[in-house]
Parts: structure tokens; sequence; C-alpha cells
């Protein structure tokens, strides 16, 4: 597998980190930011590696919030990148150009594993504004405009994508649309029963939802395949294929959010969702499609997509070259080294590890997800399983001051999240859980 390509980074910035930090803090919109006590400063990277601007080197367990798939500027990614922008930058919609149609085609082929209708994409900028295309197509399709979206999700920062986020502290943009109602999660570790029990009770929630809260016809359901921003919450087995069923059954569409999901990131499959065995109708992908080059996209059949003929929309750099070799070198890299493939392997020796760490320390309450799509969730002790977001701050803080970068998430904070680029080895897997361990006993 492929693996650090140059230890050395590039040219340092000159700017100290504290100057970098105040120029922030001075100019930019109030952030919640910088992520640690003792803030970093990232200057380069090499594929699972970071490196601050004194040479620091960083073993990069969260890429960028899931988002560098293939890795630090992967060199066949830079060579693509390089090579259309010495050729062509920008392209808007009014002029064809060979790619979009292309990768469209090679997106939409690799989304009939999951739905073998599926035939058409629209690219946007961001997941935020996939998710915003996925509700103007569902409700144009089915001419409702209710929607579902589960307690606990969430689906990005445009007024209608917080208003379908299931987290109190997201919702900060009120007054929110009409027709949004919340199923509630399938969060085996916080049910009082089995995890078969977890599933149907949430099952059972979202039919008393559809029957109570909408009238009955709605236009779609939203749903991350493993929720990323919540906690790395992973649903049963026998989940979506249900939901799908339910909501179809109620005439609204299955909008699966793979925008962290998606790229091979949960392993063996192109699409998460395939584990699950459940037919979305709308796909909405992001983040890892263009390893931190802005894309988002929306892949939907002919049928659905049909509905939108002869309405204006419109978008100045949806699908435009720069981000078209982006995805490209991407999907190129993903299929040629199989990541999906590693993503299970690596990601079913961090799962072990961790598994084996949660034996010893009861501050472990529960390890969760899919390939390289992780997350632990901290707790007092193993009986109260109250959650822990003070010691989930000083095991992250010290797992940075150890050289492993890792995430946070879940709506009460306790929960580490490891999200890191697919290209990751045994090795560091084994690196991480010896550093959460670490982490656990500084704490
Ligand atoms: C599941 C999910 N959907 C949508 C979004 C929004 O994507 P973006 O930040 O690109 O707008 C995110 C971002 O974190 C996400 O995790």
């Amino acid at each position: 597998m492929s693996s650090k390509i140059a230890a050395a980074p590039k040219t340092p910035q000159p700017a100290s980190t504290p100057e970098v930090a105040s120029l922030r803090a001075a100019h930019l919109m109030p952030l919640p930011g910088p992520m640690y006590a003792k803030p970093i400063q990232i200057v380069s990277g090499q594929m699972q590696f970071l490196y601050d601007e004194n040479g620091k080197e960083y073993l990069d367990g969260f890429a960028g919030v899931a988002t560098v798939s293939i890795g630090h500027s992967h060199p066949h990614f830079v060579r693509m990148m390089k090579n259309q922008i010495d050729q062509l930058q920008h392209n808007p919609p009014l002029y064809l150009h060979p790619a979009v149609g292309a990768f469209a085609k090679r997106l939409a082929d690799k989304a009939k594993t999951v739905n073998p209708d599926m035939e058409v994409c629209f690219f946007t900028n961001s997941g935020s504004e996939a998710n915003e295309m996925a509700a103007f197509v569902a409700k144009t399709y089915t001419g409702r405009h209710d929607f579902i979206a589960v307690q606990r999700s969430y689906h990005g920062r445009t007024l209608l994508t917080t208003a379908l986020t299931g987290q109190h502290n997201w919702r900060n943009q009120q007054p929110y649309p009409v027709g949004i109602s919340f199923a509630p999660t399938d969060y085996a570790y916080r049910f009082e029963g089995t995890p078969e029990q977890s599933t149907a009770a949430a099952l059972r929630g979202l039919e008393a939802v559809l029957n109570t809260s909408t009238s009955g016809k709605i236009a779609g359901f939203y749903a991350e395949t493993i929720m990323g921003v919540g906690g790395l919450i992973t649903p049963g087995h026998s989940y979506f294929a249900t939901a799908a069923d339910m909501i179809r059954a109620h005439g609204g569409l299955f909008i699966c959010d793979e925008v962290q999901a998606g790229v091979g990131r949960t392993g063996e499959h192109y699409f998460g969702i395939k584990h699950w065995n459940a037919r979305p109708d709308i796909l909405v992908m992001a983040k890892g499609l263009g390893n931190g080059y802005p894309i988002g996209a929306i892949i939907t059949t002919k049928a659905i997509a049909q509905a939108m003929a002869g309405l204006l929309h419109y978008n100045t750099f949806g699908g435009g070259p720069m981000a078209m070799a982006a995805a490209n070198a991407v999907m190129d890299v993903v299929e040629k080294d199989d990541l999906a493939d590693n993503s299970k392997k690596v990601g079913d020796r961090l799962l072990a590890g961790l598994r084996k760490l949660q034996q010893k320390n009861e501050r472990v309450g529960d390890v969760r997800g899919m390939g390289l799509m992780v997350g632990v969730e901290l707790v007092k002790d193993r009986k109260s399983r109250e959650f822990s977001p003070e010691l989930t701050v000083r095991v992250v803080e010290s797992m940075k001051d150890q050289g492993v970068l890792v995430g946070k998430g879940g709506l009460e904070g306790n929960t580490v999240r490891i999200q890191p680029p697919l290209c990751w080895t045994a090795a560091d897997a084994d690196r991480t859980v010896a550093a959460l361990e670490q982490a656990l006993k500084d704490a």
C-alpha cells in the first residue's frame, strides 16, 4: 500500500503560529476553533502525513474531516490537477467540455452497484449544496415538500441543510422552513436492550413520525449511512432496507447522504450503503470525492431526474474541469490501489485494536463504525455510560502531542473520530491505538 512518499516537508511558511492565529482571529468571522488548546499550524502534507511550520510530522487520522481520501498531495492527483490547470481552468455549463459527461457516467456506473437505475449526476461545490439540490429534485419529482431526517444527523450549513440537521448546537439559524420532522436514531450503545431491539425501535419510531408528524405523503427521507459529525453512530443491519421501503410506501425518496461514507471509506464497497443492501433513490456525495478540491454531487435515476426538465437551474462551478480532474484522479487511485479493500483491511485491524483497548479500559465505552470510519465513545465508566466530553478534549490533545491527529464529534462531544486518508497502513492503525491508550493514561 502507498505510504509516505517524501519525508521532508515542503518549504515552511515564515509566519509563527501565534501570528497566524492572531491574523485569523482579527480578520475572520469568529470561528469555533482552532481545535487544540495549543493550536497547530499545518503547512504541507504527503499522503497520510502532515507537517507543521517547524517540520514536525503528524500522522493524519482525520483527513481534513474525512475529506482527503487518497492522501495529501498524492502524485497522481497533483499531476492531473497540474495538467488541467495548464490546459483549461474554468468552463461554465454553457459550453461543452469533454470531462463532465464522461465523469458523470463513471460515477453513475459506480452507483449502479446500489441502484441499477442510477444514471444521472448533478455536480455542486459542496455537500451542503448537493443536499439542497437533492431536496429540490425530490420536491419536484414527488410534488410534495415534507422531509424526514434523523435525530443527531448532520447535513450541512445552508438554511435548509441546517434545518435537516438533528443536533441543537448546529441548529442556530432559526426560523426554519416548515415540513421537516425527525425520526429517532438507531443508537445501539445508548439503547436499553439488544442491538436488534434498538433497530426495531428506531424503525417503529420512523413509522410513527410518518404517521403523526407528516401528512403520510412525503418528498423524502434524509439519512447518513454512518453519522460522521454525530459521532460515527452506525445503524443496525436491517435498518436502511426497511426504512427505505417504508419511505417509498409513503411515496417519498430515500436520499442517502454519503458525503463522508462514500469513495470506499467504509471498506469493500465504493458506497457505504451497499453494506445494508438498501436501494437509495438519490445519493449525495462531496468531501472525499475531490480529495480536498471543492466538489459535491448527487446521483439519481433518469426517471427522477426527468422531473427537472424545463426547470431553470444553474451552477457556475459545478462539474468544472478542475473539479472533474480532481474527481477522476481520486477514482483512478481508489480503483488502482483498491482503497476500499485497504479501508476494510486496515479498518478491521484498527477496530480489533480498539476493541482490545475497550476490554482493558472502561473509559472506552463503545467502539463502532466500518472500514476507516471509526468512532470511540469515551465515558465516565462502563456502568453509568456517562458522557465524558472533557476527557475527550484531553485525549485528542494528548494524541496530537504524540503526533497523531484525530477528530472529535458527537452531540455530547465525547466521541473520538478516526477517519484518515484511505492509504493508511496497518502500522498507522497500530500507532493510533497505542497513542489513544497512552492518551487515556495521561488524561
Ligand atoms: C454527512 C454530511 N453531509 C453534508 C455535509 C456538508 O458538506 P459541506 O461542508 O461540503 O457543505 C457534511 C459536512 O461535514 C457531512 O458530514
